[in-house]
């Protein structure tokens, strides 16, 4: 697949088959993510390994589609709002580079906002300066959906003078 083709066809995967990721690939993938554009090198990202107990506390109601595998990400906390919204954006960064080397992969991921919840945060036990960014569902798909069409990028720009 060319970068575009992984780009456009990359889904939201929200049913999953129960076969496991191999642990040298999902490394391959979190590694490569990690070339993400990051301000100061301070790679803001941390990872949750989500394990039964923790997933079942989550009560997500389809189990996040039945993935064989949870991760958290986590947001460095910052001593400013900027450098904090900057932390967010590096690890947005991280993880779409993850969605997109699983994807060239042949593996598919859910982004879900659960994990900032309040019940997200107490489950996960997330620091109280941290921000939770996802938690990702990831597998191989059981299904993957149509894509949802764009806005023409053209409606989406101004130019100033
Ligand atoms: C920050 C963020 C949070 C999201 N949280 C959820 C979520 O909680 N539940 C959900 O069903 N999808 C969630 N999504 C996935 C979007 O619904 C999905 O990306 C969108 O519908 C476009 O579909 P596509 O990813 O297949 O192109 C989230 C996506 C992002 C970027």
């Amino acid at each position: 697949m060319t970068i575009l083709d992984t780009i456009r066809t990359r889904r939201t995967i929200k049913a999953f088959k129960p076969d496991p990721i191999p642990e040298q690939e999902l490394n391959t993938w979190l590694e490569a993510a990690s070339y993400a554009p990051n301000h100061r090198m301070n790679e803001p990202w941390e990872l949750l390994l989500i394990g039964p107990e923790t997933r079942a506390a989550l009560n997500h109601k389809t189990d996040f589609g039945g993935a064989p595998l949870l991760i958290g990400v986590l947001s460095k906390p910052a001593d400013n709002a900027m450098a904090r919204d900057e932390n967010i954006m590096a690890v947005s960064c991280y993880i779409q580079n993850f969605m997109l080397a699983a994807h060239e992969a042949g593996a598919g991921v859910f982004w879900s906002s659960l994990g900032a919840s309040a019940l997200g945060r107490k489950v996960l036990g997330v620091p109280e300066e941290h921000d939770v960014v996802a938690i990702l569902a990831v597998g191989y798909p059981l299904e993957v959906p149509a894509a949802k069409p764009r806005t023409m990028v053209e409606d989406k720009i101004t130019t100033l003078p």
